[in-house]
């Protein structure tokens, strides 16, 4: 159990896979497992690519008038401007008209293969946050910078960017992941203590700016979580839960997660 009182999330990152019916129907399976009332339930959330926003968000309300669990929504990605002239990009405003209450900002995949800086991803966090949205805000090294020492020097500079345009108080809300690239679908996952001695890292930086907005931000560990190994990771002081990917797509095994 995360210490100070912080509910776990468990999130389920669906990237881009599936099409309509087969998300819909994985929402609507998720959505129809029987709330647990216990204040130990973590919250649940799903981030679908952007066409099904809408379809998956009906599918959790559905589920949920029935009896089932609540599941939260977020978006993968979210422009750094309101509106405007610009193709293929979607706003904060939008995200929230179509159900979101959260939206990652800075996942590794999009440094990478969308060359978003440092810089960018701290704007999309702003606008997201400007917006009522709760930005869940990725970092994390890769393997040659790990191997080289790096890791703290790397996540920290990220969260750096941000916390410089937001100071401790855009944390208030805002969810921190710590995703370390070499284990994002490697299945290669961190051992709880790497993972454990990052996040604490990243906690004590923002403790030195307000250490009751640190001792309440939620840290989640991204990076092959599966049901296998979620219970050791949550079992972490500083874990408080896990971004999923691949496992998030298999309704037994992203539900062994949120019951770990
Ligand atoms: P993975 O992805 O669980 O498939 O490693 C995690 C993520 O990218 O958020």
């Amino acid at each position: 159990m995360a210490e100070g009182n912080r509910r776990r999330i468990v999130a389920g990152n669906w990237k881009m896979h599936g099409a309509r019916a087969a998300l819909e129907a994985l929402a609507s399976g998720l959505a129809a497992r029987p709330a647990n009332p216990s204040e130990s339930a973590p919250e649940v959330a799903v981030f679908p690519p952007f066409p099904y926003l809408s379809a998956v968000k009906r599918a959790l309300e559905a589920g949920q008038a029935e009896g089932g669990i609540a599941v939260r929504m977020g978006a993968q990605d979210v422009s750094a401007h309101t509106e405007g002239a610009r193709t293929g990009e979607v706003s904060a405003p939008m995200l929230a008209d179509c159900g979101c209450r959260y939206v990652l900002v800075g996942h590794s995949e999009r440094r990478a293969s969308c060359g978003e800086t440092d810089e960018q991803v701290a704007r999309k966090f702003v606008r997201a946050a400007s917006e009522s949205l709760i930005p869940v805000l990725c970092v994390g090294e890769t393997l040659g910078e790990r191997n080289a020492g790096r890791t703290a020097e790397v996540v920290l500079r990220q969260l750096e960017a941000v916390l410089e345009r937001v100071g401790a108080g855009g944390f208030g809300t805002a969810v921190l992941a710590y995703e370390p690239v070499w284990a994002i679908g490697t299945g290669q996952t961190a051992t709880p203590e790497q993972a454990q001695e990052v996040h604490a890292v990243l906690r004590a930086a923002i403790a030195r700016a307000d250490a009751k907005i640190a001792a309440a931000l939620r840290i989640l560990y991204g990076g092959s979580v599966k049901g296998a190994n979620a219970a050791a990771l949550f079992a972490q002081p500083d874990i408080d839960g896990g971004l999923v990917g691949g496992a998030s797509l298999d309704l037994k095994d992203f539900w062994r997660i949120i019951t770990a």
